[in-house]
């Protein structure tokens, strides 16, 4: 990371032969020569976006890609990351004959990155993918660690596949026209980032918050490219989720299962994310695991970034413990939390004790 562009900055994924980069830059896309010949492997290209980013960023990445591509443009929403748009995916790759030198690249926020990505899985038993996250939560989560999948009318993400894709492309300028609600939900990600292992980016949070907020280059940079490095350190690992990956999921119990209670669409992702860390904070106080002035240092920050730290009113605690017991996050009916012992330090907890976590729903 010694670019000299302040905003240039280059995280590797590394996974073995799977390892790939995630290029972080503002004014990226239209600097093709950067990473034309790193999109495809010579095959055929489909890009999958929606309508919403289309309009803003399709020509820039057609006229920088080596190859003509087909294009499938969908419309926007959670809803859309359905079996049904898999299917039209397959179609759009099998009229393009996209065969298994191929690749498929998402153009947009989390739902393309998670719809594209599971497409291109399962596409003869998986071909190469290639994110261009446009939003600040795909840049900083969703399109790093490979991680794909869709909704079911039963549940959210209950269908995917561990798909690592063969290159990121992070634009920090598409983010100049992202809503200021969608870049805050962001923001609630890379706060996590600092909360769950990083005290001194949390420092850096608390003092940058501002320039953030004014989508200032290099501040999104530092910001992506750290929370980004410490994704990538957490893969590397576990790629698969089965012991320190599940950190990743601070603040995401609670989150969850508010976002079901108060209905999907009420508050996005990051939102709901922001309260549940709060709440798993606060509960690591009332443990005696943590200090509670962390848990209200928390609170300071995520308001600082314009985030909510308690549920909307009106939310049943009841209704939020029956939908944790059933996130697939839960383990045979126990409820595993990631609290922490203070800023920087998290810690997965396995058998948490209802009543603490009833006070806390209660209460917050
Ligand atoms: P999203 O993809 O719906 O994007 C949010 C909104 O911003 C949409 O309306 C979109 O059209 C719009 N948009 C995108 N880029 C834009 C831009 N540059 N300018 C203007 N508008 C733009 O939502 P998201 O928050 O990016 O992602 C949420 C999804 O990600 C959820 O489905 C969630 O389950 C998934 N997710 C996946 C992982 C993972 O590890 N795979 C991690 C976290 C979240
Ligand atoms: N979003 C959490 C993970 O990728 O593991």
């Amino acid at each position: 990371m010694t670019d000299a562009r302040a905003s240039a900055k280059r995280v590797e994924v590394a996974l073995g032969e799977r390892s790939y980069p995630v290029m972080v830059d503002h004014g990226l896309l239209r600097r093709a020569g950067e990473w034309q010949s790193l999109v495809s492997a010579g095959g055929r290209v489909l890009v999958v976006t929606n309508e919403i980013v289309a309009n803003w960023y399709l020509a820039p990445l057609l006229a920088g890609l080596r190859e003509s591509a087909t294009v499938l443009v969908l419309p926007d929403g959670e809803s859309q990351k359905s079996m049904a748009n898999v299917e039209r995916v397959f179609a759009a790759l099998a009229e393009a004959r996209v065969t298994r030198d191929g690749t498929v690249v998402a153009l947009g926020g989390g739902v393309i990155g998670d719809l594209a990505g599971f497409a291109a899985a399962c596409w003869m038993r998986g071909i190469r993918f290639v994110q261009v996250p446009t939003t600040l939560l795909a840049m900083v989560d969703s399109a790093v660690g490979g991680k794909t999948g869709v909704n079911l009318p039963q549940g959210k993400n209950l269908v995917g596949a561990f798909h690592q894709p063969a290159l990121v492309l992070a634009d920090l300028a598409t983010l100049d026209t992202l809503p200021d609600r969608e870049l805050r939900a962001g923001c609630a990600e890379i706060i996590k980032y600092g909360a769950i292992g990083d005290a001194g980016f949390f420092a850096w949070l608390e003092a940058n918050a501002a320039r953030l907020l004014e989508r200032d280059a290099a501040a999104l940079a530092h910001a992506v490219a750290t929370s980004v490095a410490q994704k990538a350190r957490v893969v590397a690992s576990d790629e698969r989720e089965s012991g320190v990956r599940a950190l990743l999921n601070f603040g995401h119990t609670f989150g969850h299962a508010l976002e079901q209670v108060a209905g999907f669409g009420t508050l996005l992702h990051g939102e709901a994310v922001a309260v549940g860390m709060l709440q798993a904070a606060r509960m690591s106080a009332a443990l005696g695991l943590a200090d509670a002035a962390d848990a209200e240092r928390l609170a300071t920050l995520l308001q600082r970034f314009g985030l909510p730290v308690a549920p909307p009113p009106g939310i049943d605690p009841e209704s939020v413990l029956a939908a944790m017991t059933l996130d697939k996050k839960a383990s045979r009916g126990a409820l595993r939390f990631v609290l922490w012992q203070g800023i920087g330090r998290a810690m997965q907890v396995d058998d948490a004790p209802r009543d603490a976590v009833m006070a806390v729903l209660r209460t917050h």
